[in-house]
């Protein structure tokens, strides 16, 4: 277990909350490397994530997912943005926790996260609105426990980068 804080940013949230555009912006503006966690785990498989959920199923998504997160957590510095379920599963949680970077959930509101993904076609948990809705609010409790909440909704990228900078974290 290491008891100092590494120079990792975590990005957490749902589906379409924006990690990967605020990551890109993020790192280059903290001069560290961007590191999406999906594109790790597709690069990994040669694979798209949305693939790998139909030919080997979540569970082995997950597998995947907490191994490809355990390697790049020795990456830093680095800003990271995880998957939308990755901060939920405990032995993701606990790793990300023991590296003590810290974690900032970016909270959209549902409205918002269900628009920006009805227009994209790559995520195997986006399909009707109930379902979308019911796991939102399964994961909320889950996003909670990031250490910095900043609020997504109706912002671009550009001005959360810049309140996330005036956290003044590293
Ligand atoms: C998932 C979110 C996706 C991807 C996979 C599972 C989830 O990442 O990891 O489809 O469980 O919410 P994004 O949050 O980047 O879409």
């Amino acid at each position: 277990m290491n008891h100092h804080r590494q120079e990792l940013i975590y990005l957490v949230g749902f589906m379409g909350a924006g990690k990967s555009s605020v990551g890109v912006i993020l790192a280059q503006q903290m001069g560290w490397p961007f590191i999406d966690l999906d594109t790790v785990i597709e690069a990994g498989q040669g694979a798209t994530i949305r693939q790998i959920f139909e030919q080997a199923g979540e569970p082995s998504f997950r597998q995947l997912e907490h191994a490809a997160l355990a390697e790049i957590v020795r990456k830093a510095p680095a800003v990271i943005a995880l998957g939308g379920g990755t901060f939920v599963q405990k032995a993701n949680f606990n790793l990300i926790r023991q590296t003590r970077g810290a974690t900032i959930w970016l909270d959209c509101p549902f409205e918002e996260l269900w628009q920006r993904c009805s227009m994209m076609d790559n995520r195997p948990l986006f399909r009707d609105r109930q379902t979308f809705l019911e796991l939102y609010e399964q994961r909320l409790p889950h996003y909670r426990q990031a250490e910095f909440r900043i609020a997504a909704g109706g912002r671009s990228p550009e001005e959360i980068v810049q309140e996330i900078l005036q956290l003044g974290l590293f």
